[in-house]
């Protein structure tokens, strides 16, 4: 019986370490302790020993089974270090692998230019607009005072829809809407897409962005209007920047003028960028025809105004010396990203 005992005792510490996982541990100790287990049944066989003799075999048993459980935990502990540690191995982040590069892309200069136009006006007070691109034929025409037998009306120039709606060739029609809707005064900028039957080339785009402008109140002139927009083209181009009004024609305003900037690249000497002549076009404007304030329901009598129209593309293109107006549509990082 004892060495029944010995035998049972040597081969579950041999088993348990050489056991190598939790698992096998288990499996061990359901083997030896549990209750069909090899030392639970030699405790049952106990009644083949002489009574004088069970008490200190009982203590045996007891004593093995402590020696097997102690050895057992002690095998446990070490087994779940080393898994853990396994686990850490498996589970290792490189970190200092170098990470993915998503690529965030940039502003185009269109729109760094239509912020900076944006931040200047807001800064005066105005408010900014918006207008829609599909437009009735009164908004983008007739209620600008442009006649039915106007060039701009020929369909080679505009993106008809039907006879009433078209794709806005302009987007003065907003000044319209402002009109019709707002309170007066009235102090805006309307920046927006505009379309017209173009062939694309280094100049044109069926597609392209306008910024309108609009004041209408009482005592409004035309020294407002220079004063506004020389302010305009000294925050944009330069403190520097001189402005030249060169008479012109536009059917919604009277008087009508376009606006030239001495060149920021020379300063007004003439070089390659500004033709030789000192100055750069930038925009149209003028003082609003009472006409076109009657057709919006505001009396000519009590109030006057002023408005403008610049080419958002042609700002950017100047401000950023860029020679070809595709550039600005082929959204190519590389190019986008000079700016
Ligand atoms: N709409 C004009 C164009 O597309 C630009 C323009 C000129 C707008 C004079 C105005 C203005 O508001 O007063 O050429």
């Amino acid at each position: 019986m004892k060495d029944r005992l010995e035998q049972i005792r040597q081969s579950a510490l041999k088993q348990i370490e050489e056991a190598g996982a939790l698992e096998k541990l288990n499996d061990i100790r359901v083997a030896f302790l549990g209750k069909k287990g090899e030392l639970t049944s030699i405790m049952k066989s106990m009644k083949e020993i002489a009574p004088e003799d069970r008490p200190a075999f009982g203590q045996m048993v007891n004593e093995t089974r402590s020696e097997i459980e102690k050895k057992m935990e002690e095998m446990k502990t070490t087994l779940a270090k080393k898994a853990r540690e396994a686990q850490l191995k498996a589970e290792v982040i490189d970190v200092t692998l170098p990470a993915k590069k998503s690529n965030v892309g940039h502003r185009h200069p269109n729109t760094i230019a239509l912020e900076e136009v944006e931040r200047i006006f807001v800064g005066m007070g105005y408010e900014v607009i918006e207008g829609p691109e599909v437009e009735k034929d009164y908004y983008n025409f007739e209620a600008l005072n442009i006649p039915a037998n106007h060039p701009a009306k020929d369909e080679q120039d505009t993106f008809y829809i039907n006879k009433e709606f078209l794709l806005r060739t302009q987007t003065s029609g907003t000044q319209v809407h402002t009109m019709e809707t707002q309170k007066l005064p009235i102090r805006m900028i309307a920046p927006g897409r505009v379309y017209r039957s173009d062939e694309v080339d280094a100049t044109h785009s069926p597609c392209f962005h306008q910024i309108e402008g609009l004041v209408i109140d009482k005592h409004i002139t035309f020294a407002d209007l220079k004063g506004t927009l020389a302010e305009f083209a000294r925050e944009l181009f330069g403190e520097d920047t001189k402005v030249k009004f060169r008479p012109h024609h536009f059917p919604f305003t009277e008087p009508s003028a376009e606006v030239d900037v001495t060149c920021f690249k020379c300063g007004g000497k003439g070089c390659r960028m500004c033709k030789g002549s000192g100055w750069i076009e930038i925009l149209g404007c003028g003082m609003v025809h009472p006409k076109v304030l009657k057709m919006s329901g505001i009396d000519p009598d009590e109030y006057s105004g002023f408005a403008f129209g610049v080419g958002l593309e042609r700002i950017a293109l100047l401000k950023y010396e860029i020679d070809d107006m595709r550039l600005l549509y082929e959204n190519d990082t590389r190019f986008l990203k000079q700016f």
